[in-house]
């Protein structure tokens, strides 16, 4: 009979404490709620007791999300439990999720318990957190490198004290998809109760075989997938949600199993997670990239043209893109503009899109036409900033889309002159406007945009701040596109992302720190 596949998505917690990966409250609310749409059955929303801000995330995604069951992930200890109940509680249905590694390199070097002690822990902790919630979860890390008999003990009293789901981490990426559907097989077979809880598998990608593992221990029976969007993650990352649901979907007759996910969500949720975490989309990514779905020789477009499944195994339109003959350019109307963000995905209150619009309109003056790439880093960027410079007046506009808020304590670029040379050091010159005066300030740096951001910063009284990250991308192709910075700034306990978008891209990076620090400003303020 056909099984339903419930899928675990982990990107705000196994996602998200990746190197380039963190992001802040707002945007963890903002994927939580897009998870929500894209229809995933439990979102794992942090590591409640690893930091006030997880803490918070996690409190807050259990407040918001009314669709899917909310985790919070707990060390086997007492406290850690303890404070992810605290944050999950509020969930509709709430999980929580206790781990303890069971292989002998972790329990020797890391945890320094006997297996005697391991086995008692797990199920004290599990009867521990069943007091809490009926909804418990229990991995075993580093389960794929653990003996078998060891791990079926510890899993069968994990069961026995009130685990509701147990979960099989292949943590280090080491198992083949063989030897994962063969364990779960073997798992079934041989633990006291399995038969009554689900299954989970959850693959690391070192080996670049996560989404094949987490496959096969479907194919062996697990009920449960967890993976992350775009599969980012530890390292090398984990099994990529968009992968394992269209490899479900589209292969549905080999899994003889089915899931909920609204697989046209797919495409929007994806760029939402890179964009706030300021990466470009792989051109080759499965499912989601940019030539994921492009026919570029001859032989190919030919049998697409006569037949689209001669080289197409699932649609555009399933991921939820949806192709447009339409340009958009200078002389294309709101309507347009609004229609084409519609099929994007996004659903803006009329004052949001009135600033895209405008912003909109500027980049047309720059550009012949606006891509849907182009579109959407528009939206991501809040507009404001664009709006700024381009038009060459300051432009305070609030706009409740992902990222911008300017407000009348803003800062605003009024103009820039930066200067870099093979053989001399580089200088700025910024001018900001700030509560209706301008300031400036000169500054040299290591190349153009450390001098800009010394100055900036200098304006702003930015201290202690660390640039945590600064990516780049181009939206689209040609000499004439547009460049999208993406800034962290780190202060403290807060984390901030600023967003820029230029032509210009020594512009776009100014302003994208500029409007870094104003989010700084506000948080400290
Ligand atoms: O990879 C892993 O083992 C984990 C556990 C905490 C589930 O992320
Ligand atoms: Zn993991």
């Amino acid at each position: 009979m056909t099984r339903n596949i419930l899928i675990y998505d982990t990107t705000l917690r196994d996602g998200e404490q990746a190197p380039g990966c963190s992001m802040n409250l707002d945007e963890k609310l903002s994927v939580a709620r897009q998870l929500e749409l894209l229809g995933v059955d439990v979102i794992e929303a942090g590591f409640a007791i690893s930091s006030p801000g997880d803490f918070e995330s996690v409190q807050r995604i259990a407040a918001t999300i009314k669709d899917c069951s909310v985790s919070s992930l707990a060390r086997s200890l007492p406290k850690d439990i303890d404070v992810a109940w605290e944050a999950v509680q509020k969930a509709v249905n709430p999980r929580i999720h206790l781990f303890l590694a069971t292989s002998k390199v972790h329990m020797q070097y890391k945890l320094r318990m006997s297996e005697a002690d391991v086995v008692s822990t797990a199920s004290r902790m599990v009867a521990h957190a069943k007091r809490y919630c009926s909804n418990v979860q229990f991995s075993c890390e580093d389960a794929t490198r653990s003996e078998r008999e060891f791990l079926a003990l510890v899993l069968g009293e994990a069961i026995k004290a009130g685990a509701t789901t147990v979960n099989i981490p292949d943590t280090v990426g080491y198992a083949t998809p063989e030897e994962m559907s063969d364990l779960i097989i073997w798992l079934r077979e041989h633990v006291v109760g399995i038969d009554n809880v689900a299954i989970s598998v959850h693959c690391h990608n070192d080996l670049g075989m996560a989404v094949a593992n987490t496959l096969a221990g479907v194919r062996g029976g697990a009920a449960q997938v967890e993976c992350t969007i775009n599969g980012i993650g530890e390292r090398a990352g984990n099994a990529a949600l968009e992968e394992v649901a269209m490899a479900l979907k589209t292969r549905a007759d080999h899994f003889d199993a089915s899931i909920a996910l609204d697989t046209t969500k797919i495409y929007h949720t994806s760029k939402l997670v890179y964009s706030l975490i300021g990466q470009g989309v792989p051109l080759n990514k499965a499912i989601v990239g940019t030539n994921a779905f492009l026919h570029e020789s001859g032989i190919h477009q030919h049998g697409v043209m006569a037949k689209r499944s001669t080289y197409e195994i699932m649609t555009p339109e399933q991921i939820g893109i949806f192709q447009n003959n339409m340009v958009l350019g200078k002389h294309s109307g709101r309507h347009a503009v609004e229609d084409r963000l519609k099929e994007l995905g996004y659903r803006l209150s009329p004052d949001e899109l009135n600033t895209c619009f405008e912003a909109f309109k500027v980049i047309c003056d720059k550009k012949k036409s606006v891509s849907d790439s182009d579109l959407e880093a528009i939206v991501n960027t809040g507009s404001a900033a664009v709006l700024a410079v381009a038009s060459g007046a300051p432009v305070a506009l609030a706009s409740g889309m992902s990222v911008n808020s300017e407000t009348s304590k803003s800062y605003l670029l009024q103009n820039f002159d930066v200067h870099s040379g093979k053989e001399s050091t580089a200088v700025s010159v910024i001018c900001l406007r700030h509560a209706g005066k301008d300031f400036e300030e000169v500054s040299l740096g290591d190349g153009p945009v450390d001098a800009a951001y010394n100055a900036i910063a200098k304006i702003m009284g930015l201290k202690n701040v660390q640039l945590a990250s600064y990516t780049i991308h181009s939206t689209s192709d040609g000499t004439d596109a547009l460049g999208e910075v993406v800034v962290k700034l780190r202060c403290e306990e807060n984390l901030v992302t600023g967003r820029g978008l230029s032509t210009d891209i020594i512009e776009a990076s100014i302003l994208a720190y500029i409007n870094a620090g104003n989010r700084l400003i506000l948080k400290n303020d």
